[in-house]
């Protein structure tokens, strides 16, 4: 995958290309990681050098970044699954991060992590990588997009609200979470609470299970019905 297109950051016009990543990239991502992720989210879960590996050589197609002026701003990585709306975890689904569950015959294109530096973030780079998987899941004709979304901002109301009315009032515009927003805004639909999904003290280890749909396959069965 390679394109190039403009985004706005202040009203000002800035090209960011979308592209595979590669070897050479791996120290920026792991830089990456540790910018999106800081504490208390767990260190051992940013990207190892080990993983990225993985995800170059098993599926090349899936790992892909986002680059402005020569430095990268922010990465999708993705693997292959058979899901049919099974519960899981993170590690489950992704083989800890490592994608050796990765199934070129399944179903649904799966998203192990989407990061963008605190520096590029709210300027449409999120936006971008997850149309471009978007685009990868209509050329390989897969049915969905899937993947456990964070809730950071669970934490903070977690002593009053159970999970499912914090995502029931994210869906009814009662209130909004850094993630689960963005990945509202950017064309997926909550499905349903995954407990112990990932060790996240802020979203207190629950992940929402979140889908696009291909609309250009509609034999596909995958939980909603539109
Ligand atoms: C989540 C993340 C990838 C968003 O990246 P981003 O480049 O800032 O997102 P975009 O600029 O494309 O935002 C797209 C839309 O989501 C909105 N959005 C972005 N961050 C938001 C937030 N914190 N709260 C509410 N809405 C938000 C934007 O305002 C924009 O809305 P619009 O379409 O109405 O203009 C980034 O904040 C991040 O890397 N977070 C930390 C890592 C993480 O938790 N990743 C998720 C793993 S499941």
């Amino acid at each position: 995958m390679l394109f190039s297109q403009y985004l706005f950051q202040d009203g000002k016009p800035f090209k960011t290309t979308i592209r595979n990543y590669n070897e050479s990239d791996f120290d920026q991502l792991i830089d990456i990681q540790k910018e999106c992720f800081p504490p208390p989210f767990p260190s051992d879960l940013w990207w190892k050098k080990s993983q990225l590996v993985n995800h170059v050589q098993i599926f090349s197609d899936g790992a892909i970044c986002a680059e402005v002026d020569g430095e990268l701003a922010g990465s999708i990585t993705t693997l292959i699954v058979n899901n049919h709306g099974e519960d899981h975890t993170w590690e489950e689904v992704t083989d800890n991060g490592s994608i050796g569950t990765h199934d070129p015959n399944g179903n649904v294109l799966y998203v192990v992590d989407i990061s963008v530096r605190p520096k590029y973030r709210k300027s449409g780079i999120g936006k971008l990588l997850m149309q471009s998987i978007y685009q990868l899941v209509v050329h390989l004709q897969l049915e969905a997009v899937l993947g456990g979304s964070r809730m950071p901002g669970y934490k903070k109301v977690k002593h009053i609200m159970s999970p499912q009315n914090y995502i029931d009032g994210i869906i009814t515009g009662e209130h909004d979470d850094p993630v689960v927003s963005f990945l509202m805004k950017a064309g997926r639909s909550p499905i349903k609470l995954l407990p112990n999904y990932l060790e996240d003290p802020e979203s207190a280890d629950f992940g929402v299970l979140m889908e696009w749909k291909n609309p250009f396959l509609r034999k596909s069965n995958i939980f909603s019905e539109n």
